[in-house]
């Protein structure tokens, strides 16, 4: 049920009856399924023309693969099943972090971003951590060597678990974890990051696929306190950023109170530092200049900004612009407001942890994985911080900050310590098996699907063993990708596969 005042709200901006009841029809309609490649699981090279065969390997499920309504998005795919035997989210290839379940809309924004290789970006309102993977993604593809940084941050301590799940899925070990109030960044982090996404907590009235609340009970007023909140986090999110940086701001909603009306604020509060950039779409929707009296963008600006219609583009309902910063910004009316959040974290937060990172430790986990598996370490790729019984891998980015400022959690966790030994966890196998050239071996497809939900196999069963005598850890492999670790004990290989 779509709810007549969000449909009189929304008349001038869709601006014709036709528009509007084909609108209201497809905003009834489930949408496709789609999914990204995680570019830095699965691709050497940026040809995508076997992406099907090669790396996801959909036999025998007989799934097909194809472009999406957006032709700029190389990584991103509709998939069609013919059958459906098995969820797309329990695939031996999502658990193994060479896919990720997202819609094409909302896979937008991250795409836009400016990131210089090595760079520190921040994903202001983040949870659950799609677009998180996806920057993070980016930097790891961009320059393997340089892996910089994506620091998610939400207020919403609840939503913190499927971040932790869907980083550790992908291994996407360049990124930390805060839950702070956004719009604290500003006075806190002023000019210190490279980019940042803000994809502002909306009134989801592009979202209907997933629940059809936000059209049936929309309200004005409702409406413009989620805006006082989205300027709050974007004038932060403008302090934060360092000059000549770039700004994505994106809501999946339609309204212009919550799009074209703030950056038109904006952009008249810091004229001399603020420009909008083109949002290279070639499928954009009509954008507006005016609602009713009222004046919002230019034309020439208004053009820049992407929107997508779900009776146009088949997609969730998105609104996405990009910001360059030309010049600093001075302090602006949020003072208050940035004080109140500068506590960090409120009531409820999840208490924060502090990391051992020593050269000692460094020296150690390097020569645990050298010794055991044969992997020399490049200290420019990987570094290693350690809490109490665990140790993770992180970005050499993240140094010079860690324990300085209100950090959740770090990395991924490749190691289980004590005080006199270490054994490996799941991730380590995600990001250094295909390096290993001792205590390794390869597992089929058949062998995987059964492992990514937590079944032994026989040791029989796997090809390329290089495992020393004895009951051992060893990293497993698949075409060449770093799949797992498992515990070879007897005849059996223990499932050691990341549980939830
Ligand atoms: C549209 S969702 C983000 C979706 C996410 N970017 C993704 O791709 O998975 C908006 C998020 O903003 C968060 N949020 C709301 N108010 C916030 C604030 N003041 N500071 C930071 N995050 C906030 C909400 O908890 C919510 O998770």
């Amino acid at each position: 049920m779509i709810s007549d005042n969000f449909i009189d709200a929304i008349r001038p901006i869709l601006q014709d009856e036709q528009s509007i009841e084909a609108y209201k029809q497809a905003a009834q309609r489930p949408l496709k399924k789609s999914l990204k490649i995680i570019n830095s699981r699965v691709r050497d090279n940026d040809n995508y023309d076997n992406i099907a065969d090669d790396f996801l390997q959909l036999t025998p499920w007989d799934w097909t693969l194809s472009a999406t309504v957006f032709a700029e998005l190389k990584d991103q795919f509709y998939i069609d099943r013919e059958t459906i035997d098995i969820a797309l989210g329990k695939t031996r290839q999502h658990l193994c972090g060479f896919f990720y379940l997202q819609e094409v809309a909302a896979s937008l924004p991250a795409n836009f971003l400016d990131i210089p290789e090595g760079g520190i970006v921040l994903d202001v309102c983040a949870a659950p951590g799609g677009k998180t993977v996806q920057l993070a993604d980016r930097l790891l593809s961009k320059n393997p060597n340089k892996p910089g940084l994506v620091w998610w941050n939400d207020i919403d301590r609840k939503r913190i678990q499927t971040w932790w799940t869907n980083i550790n899925r992908t291994s996407m070990y360049n990124t930390m974890i805060t839950q702070m109030d956004g719009s604290a960044f500003g006075n806190l982090l002023p000019e210190f990051f490279d980019a940042i996404l803000v994809d502002a907590p909306c009134s989801g009235e592009g979202t209907w696929f997933k629940s059809d609340s936000a059209l049936k009970w929309w309200k004005e007023e409702s409406i413009n306190k989620i805006a006082a909140t989205q300027e709050h986090i974007l004038t932060a999110a403008i302090k934060a950023t360092k000059v000549w940086g770039s700004i994505v701001y994106s809501t999946c909603t339609l309204n212009h109170i919550e799009n074209e009306w703030i950056l038109t604020k904006l952009l008249q509060k810091y004229p001399d530092s603020l420009e909008l950039e083109e949002v290279a779409l070639a499928q954009k929707s009509e954008w507006i200049t005016h609602y009713e009296d009222q004046a919002l963008l230019t034309t020439h600006d208004a053009q820049k900004c992407a929107r997508c219609r779900p009776h146009i583009h088949k997609t969730g309902g998105f609104f996405v612009s990009k910001i360059r910063k030309k010049a600093a910004v001075t302090t602006g009316s949020y003072d208050k407001k940035d004080k109140a959040a500068k506590k960090y974290s409120g009531r409820g937060a999840m208490q924060y942890m502090t990391y051992e990172h020593s050269k000692k430790l460094t020296k150690e986990v390097r020569n645990y994985f050298a010794d055991q598996f044969g992997i020399t370490l490049d200290e420019e790729r990987f570094a290693f911080a350690a809490s109490k019984h665990k140790v993770y891998c992180v970005s050499p980015a993240i140094l010079p900050i860690l324990n300085t400022l209100p950090i959740q959690k770090i990395g991924v966790p490749i190691l289980k310590k004590t005080r006199d030994w270490f054994r490996p966890l799941h991730n380590a196998g995600l990001l250094f098996a295909h390096l290993a050239n001792k205590n390794t071996a390869t597992i089929s497809a058949e062998d995987l699907q059964e492992y990514v939900v937590h079944k032994d196999i026989p040791a029989a069963n796997l090809t390329n063993m290089t495992l020393v005598e004895g009951n051992t850890y060893c990293m497993l492999v698949h075409k060449n990708k770093g799949v797992s670790v498992a515990k070879r004990v007897g005849d059996n290989i223990k499932n050691k596969f990341l549980k939830r």
